[in-house]
């Protein structure tokens, strides 16, 4: 049996529905702390069990008769180190056999404020002695969709990744990677550096944004704590705000990139390309 966690997330929904090509549904256990948002899962036959990263004992149960777990890190930024440990531990107390963990691109040198997590994560896995597999994911390109409308808007995108290369892609390409690693043999011990098959700046980003909507549309880079008021202004939290500026930063010093296409090799097709992405959300 395979168990998902954040299974109502929607990176963990896009990789049941992939396993769901090659995989009985009953052969898949989803994690979740609020069952009822994935009813339909169940409804198909998935078996749905109730438990929150921060339920030791819970956890410990949802795990029963588990061989394989996708660890999906949590979205509780801060939280996230105390969360994992408790499902490396249940996990470990349950007799899984491997663990995949999605963590960051590049985890172990990457320049962003994000990366401690993932690596304190890294370390526990390692500490725990369950045999694991890492999956470095970089950027999701839907990170920059939601600045689109505001950038038609106002005709500038602001950041502040400078001229660093992102190598982002889509959500779908990266579910379709963690399926295929929790099916394929032999996992243990390696580490996937995800990310997509194209490098791509924000200016770069504005260029194709430009041609395809028809309105001109240029990049501003801004320092970060210039861009982390904006993302106030606009409304967003104050930790979030914080973490894309700093993300941005880190960034433009080649944090988010990677040309390596362990992605596309993994997934036996190219990534999502940006073009392709900014289409569907126009
Ligand atoms: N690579 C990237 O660009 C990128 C961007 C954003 C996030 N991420 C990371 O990738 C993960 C998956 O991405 P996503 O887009 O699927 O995120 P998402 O849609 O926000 O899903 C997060 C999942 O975590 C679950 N969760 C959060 N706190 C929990 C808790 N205390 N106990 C149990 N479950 C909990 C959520 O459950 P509920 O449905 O109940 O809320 C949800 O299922 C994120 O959680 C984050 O760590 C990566």
């Amino acid at each position: 049996m395979i168990a998902i966690t954040g299974a109502s997330g929607q990176l963990g929904q896009l990789v049941i529905e992939e396993l769901l090509n090659t995989v009985a549904a009953d052969q898949l256990v989803a994690i979740v702390r609020n069952p009822s948002k994935i009813q339909t899962l169940a409804d198909r036959g998935v078996q749905v069990r109730a438990a929150s990263y921060e339920d030791k004992a819970a956890l410990v149960k949802a795990l029963a008769g588990v061989e394989k777990l996708l660890l999906i890190s949590s979205s509780e930024v801060g939280q996230r180190a105390v969360q994992h440990r408790n499902v490396i531990e249940a996990a470990k107390e349950a007799g899984v056999k491997l663990i995949a963990y999605t963590s960051l691109l590049h985890a172990d040198s990457s320049p962003l404020g994000l990366a401690d997590e993932h690596v304190a994560t890294e370390k526990m896995l390692q500490e725990s002695g369950i045999p694991f597999v890492l999956l470095r994911n970089g950027w999701y390109t839907e990170n920059y969709l939601a600045s689109v409308p505001p950038a038609l808007e106002h005709g500038v995108f602001i950041g502040s990744a400078g001229d660093g290369k992102i190598a982002s892609a889509t959500r779908t390409d990266y579910a379709a990677a963690a399926a295929k690693v929790m099916t394929l043999e032999n996992q243990a011990g390696k580490v996937y550096e995800l990310a997509g098959d194209h490098g791509w700046t924000l200016a770069e980003l504005t260029t194709e944004l430009t041609k395809q909507s028809g309105k001109t549309v240029v990049y501003q880079n801004l320092p970060e704590a210039d861009f982390k008021a904006a993302l106030l202004g606009a409304g967003l939290p104050e930790g979030l705000a914080a973490l894309l500026a700093n993300s941005d930063v880190g960034a433009s010093k080649g944090g988010l990139f990677d040309d390596s296409r362990q992605l596309s090799a993994l997934i036996g097709r190219p990534t999502t390309a940006l073009a392709e992405s900014l289409r569907a959300a126009l």
